[in-house]
């Protein structure tokens, strides 16, 4: 098998630094050493088939992107970057596994579903990548069909509480599906949003003439998100269901996930760049139509209100485990323009799956988590939330060789025709600034970014069946 040794750099997990060489022997790491030091006397900087010089820089696990949706049908279109696409540009950014959504919609079978995505994910991705499920019509035939899922490798499901006649469950069909998840370690994945009412606030603006994007941030109120994350939090309670909310965006829906945990429940939060960074009055509610680029749901909340700040505080604390993306991406012309004069119509999604872990390193560089902390929220985490960890999420030997060299001196502009290559023509995130740079990125001990470039091929990575948790409490 190819050695690769990698020398020189600072090793971080999420649970301390230091220096250490890397020895990967073709797919996974084999040792990590002291540095300087030979293996029986063999000198690994002069054997190994590929030596990768990291002085200076941070050698880290590689990320976990576990909230995309490549080619995701949705809102009269289809996300615009396929597995191809959106796993290279992940690649990158440093991220080298996704789990991405196998969507169920209302009238079909679930099993035909999860083989459709394979189809569509098989030989395409640049970086491996997993499957959780979504099921948009919770009926015996699909609940039946939950239970089969863990031993497809699939050990998570999302429901939704919006999207009324899209994907949306009620508390009804939640409970049965929770029921399931109890009794199988199914993790439940729920977007908590309560969409019968944002339904009726939307029909009043639009009615009121208020039509631009920023009203898609007034129809869906935070008091909306709140009331959903606690009332899944009951449901998961009353049932035993371990539950993960994705894509939280407002202060008090944390506030309800952090008092659950409190309380020694097994439920967790999620938020994203997003979230984090962006804002009703800046980005929604920016001039004309442009607030488009930033529909998605759950929205952007108020600066003013101070949610992004909280968010931060939610992950220093561990009141928020983990960052996704939720990469789904739609271009303005074709497709977010459906929604000229009409908010409702435009596609909900933001592309950011190549911007994760740069966007998470400036939260370091500005001290607002510890470069732990940073390992720990893009890779760890997501490792052991969803059953991959000690294959991914840690450079230990036996790992997979999914390994990022991150340069804290580098720098890195986002936007197009700059750090961008993900099928979209506009950034959500043109003009920010980074203070470090994904130099090498190995995916299973294949170099597929070098200097910067990406030099993989698509077919690269594999599907990888997950475990159950490894986050219970
Ligand atoms: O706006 C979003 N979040 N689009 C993707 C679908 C979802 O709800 O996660
Ligand atoms: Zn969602
Ligand atoms: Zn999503």
């Amino acid at each position: 098998m190819p050695t690769t040794f990698i020398t020189g750099g600072t090793v971080v997990s999420a649970t301390g630094r230091g220096a250490a060489d890397i020895l990967v022997d073709g797919e996974r790491i084999a040792a990590l050493l002291e540095p300087g030091s030979t293996v029986l006397g063999t000198d690994l900087a002069r054997t190994a088939d590929t030596v990768i010089d990291a002085t200076g820089k941070y050698v880290v696990p590689g990320g976990i992107d576990a909230h995309t949706h490549m080619s995701m049908p949705f809102g009269g279109t289809t996300a615009s970057d396929d597995f191809e696409s959106g796993t290279r540009a992940a690649a990158w950014g440093g991220t080298t596994t996704i789990i991405d959504f196998a969507v169920q919609k209302f009238g079909e079978r679930l099993q035909d579903c999860l083989a459709t995505w394979h189809q569509m994910a098989a030989g395409q991705c640049a970086i491996d990548y997993g499957f959780h499920q979504i099921v948009g019509d919770v009926n015996d035939a699909s609940l039946s069909a939950l239970r089969e899922l863990p031993a497809e490798g699939i050990t998570s499901y999302k429901l939704f509480m919006a999207y009324p006649g899209v994907f949306y469950s009620d508390d009804a069909q939640i409970l049965r599906a929770m029921q399931i998840g109890a009794s199988t370690g199914l993790m439940t994945m729920m977007h908590a949003e309560n969409g019968p009412a944002i339904d009726v606030l939307v029909g009043q603006l639009l009615e009121q003439g208020k039509t631009d994007p920023y009203y898609h941030g007034i129809a869906r109120a935070w008091q909306l998100e709140e009331e959903a994350t606690h009332r899944a939090i009951m449901l998961a309670d009353l049932t035993g269901a371990p539950l993960y909310v994705v894509h939280v965006s407002a202060k008090q829906a944390v506030a309800q996930v952090a008092s659950a945990r409190d309380r020694g429940r097994n439920v967790f939060g999620e938020t994203c760049p997003q979230y984090l960074y962006l804002s009703l009055e800046e980005q929604l509610g920016a001039p004309g139509f442009e607030g488009a680029k930033w529909v998605c749901s759950t929205p952007l909340r108020s600066r003013a209100e101070r949610h992004q700040d909280h968010m931060w505080q939610a992950l220093r604390t561990n009141d928020i485990q983990m960052v996704a993306t939720d990469h789904c991406p739609f271009c303005m012309k074709g497709q977010k323009d459906m929604g000229v004069g009409d908010f409702s119509k435009i596609p909900n999604g933001i592309g950011s799956v190549e911007h994760r872990m740069d966007l998470m390193y400036q939260g370091v560089v500005e001290g607002r988590i510890t470069l732990e902390r940073w390992v720990e929220i893009t890779s760890t985490t997501p490792a052991r939330m969803f059953g991959l960890y000690g294959r991914k999420g840690v450079l230990a030997p036996g790992a997979d060789a999914d390994v990022v060299i991150y340069d804290p001196d580098g720098h890195t502009s986002i936007g197009l025709g700059k750090a961008h290559h993900m099928n979209m023509d506009h950034s959500a995130w043109e003009g920010f600034e980074i203070d470090g740079h994904v130099d090498t990125v190995l995916s299973r001990g294949k170099v597929v970014v070098d200097a910067g470039e990406y030099i993989g091929r698509k077919g690269d990575g594999r599907f990888v069946r997950r475990d159950p948790c490894q986050y219970l409490i």
